[in-house]
């Protein structure tokens, strides 16, 4: 039986001030979860705490960092983390951007759950009264499947670099939970709930596309994805012109892309602005001149990227594709996790990739009208 390794950060506040590592050694079998070897390490010392209850990665409780990457410690098996473990040692954390109550054990409250009660997690029905249910058509259904498939585990939060920057960040967890809302057919509060995550400094317009939360999530959620979404339906479909500058930004981005072929981004700030010459660009351009000579004295970027244009006239073809794809009246926003289509043909379901819990993997197409 193979032997194992385990660095266990500890925090036993009633013992001692700050956090220690304690090292144990398990033999377990290399498909046996890193939770059951914090499980066998408990056996010997009582005082380890470690939330847990389905070891089966369907509870969502046992979220923790192993060798850096947070995710679930009975979905992690102890083959895999001794693969990536510097120095043959699988280091075991608790999840980070949160409190520490004890050892592995976050305080979940103040982040993660405050977040998502936030987000008004709930369906707001569009006649109160209603005593029948609300009758749905399966394909408008695809659409949020995947942000239904959330654990609440918080492997997410631990990891998003927003939210290490910006604690109030409503973040990752939080917004696929809005968008869950936000995109059902049922409920009666789409554009209520574009407009408040919007126009909040810490909301929508505050993820850095980093894909952190991506490859973080145990159940394959792509929270980023539900976050750009949630952006797609606030600009496009609903016209929300936020105080964040974030749809302005949108346009300025897309006209830059198809002026210069790829994105110049020595313009990017004055496109998503209004142009040079808007009375809202020139405060914006004088605060960003110390950055921007930070970055030239460190040579981040050099004088002639960062005032010539070095893919103009290359990429002709990119104005069509643009102008063909915003010429649409309708935007298609295609979901590639989860089909269900009762009648789909057998042998094409077969042959699709599976999702998590055995989901099939399928495009679901889910038309939303452009408003001007
Ligand atoms: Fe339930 Fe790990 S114990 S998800």
């Amino acid at each position: 039986m193979p032997r194992y390794a385990l660095r266990l950060r500890r925090f036993t506040p009633e013992t001692r001030p700050d956090a220690w590592w304690q090292d144990v050694e398990v033999e377990l079998d290399a498909h046996r979860s890193v939770l059951d070897a914090i499980l066998e390490a408990r056996e010997r010392d009582g005082t380890l705490a470690i939330r847990f209850s389905c070891r089966a990665a369907i509870c969502g409780s046992c979220g923790v960092r192993v060798n850096g990457r947070s995710g679930l410690a009975c979905h992690t098996q102890l083959g895999e983390a001794a693969a990536t473990a510097s120095g043959g040692v699988i280091v075991v954390e608790p999840l980070g951007n949160m409190p520490v109550l004890k050892d592995l054990i976050v305080d979940m409250d103040p982040v993660h759950w405050a977040k998502v009660a936030s987000v008004q997690p709930w369906l707001v029905g569009a006649d109160p009264g209603r005593e029948l249910e609300y009758e749905v058509a399966h394909e408008t259904m695809v659409d949020v499947t995947q942000a239904m498939a959330c654990i609440q585990c918080g492997a997410c939060v631990s990891d998003c670099l927003s939210l290490e920057v910006d604690p109030a960040f409503v973040g990752p967890a939080a917004l696929a939970k809005a968008y869950r809302f936000a995109a059902d057919p049922r409920d009666a509060d789409h554009e209520g709930r574009l407009r408040r995550l919007a126009e909040d400094p810490h909301g929508l317009y505050d993820c850095t596309h980093c894909f952190a939360c991506i490859e973080a999530c145990p159940k394959g959620v792509a929270p980023m994805n539900q976050i750009m979404r949630l952006r797609r339906m606030a600009t496009t479909d609903h016209a929300i012109d936020d105080g964040n500058n974030g749809r302005r930004h949108e346009h300025g981005f897309v006209a830059n892309v198809r002026r210069n072929g790829l994105l110049h981004e020595a313009e990017l700030l004055t496109d998503s602005y209004g142009g040079r010459l808007h009375p809202r660009t020139v405060p914006v351009l004088l605060e960003s001149l110390t950055a921007v000579s930070r970055a030239l004295r460190r040579r981040k970027v050099g004088l002639r990227d960062a005032l010539g244009h070095p893919h103009r006239g290359r990429f002709p073809e990119i104005a069509r594709y643009v102008d063909e794809i915003e010429g649409r009246p309708e935007r298609v926003e295609l979901n590639l996790y989860v089909s269900g289509y009762d009648d789909e043909d057998p042998g094409a379901v077969a042959s699709a990739p599976s999702g998590e819990d055995g989901a099939n993997a399928a495009t679901g197409p889910n038309p939303r009208r452009r408003r001007p």
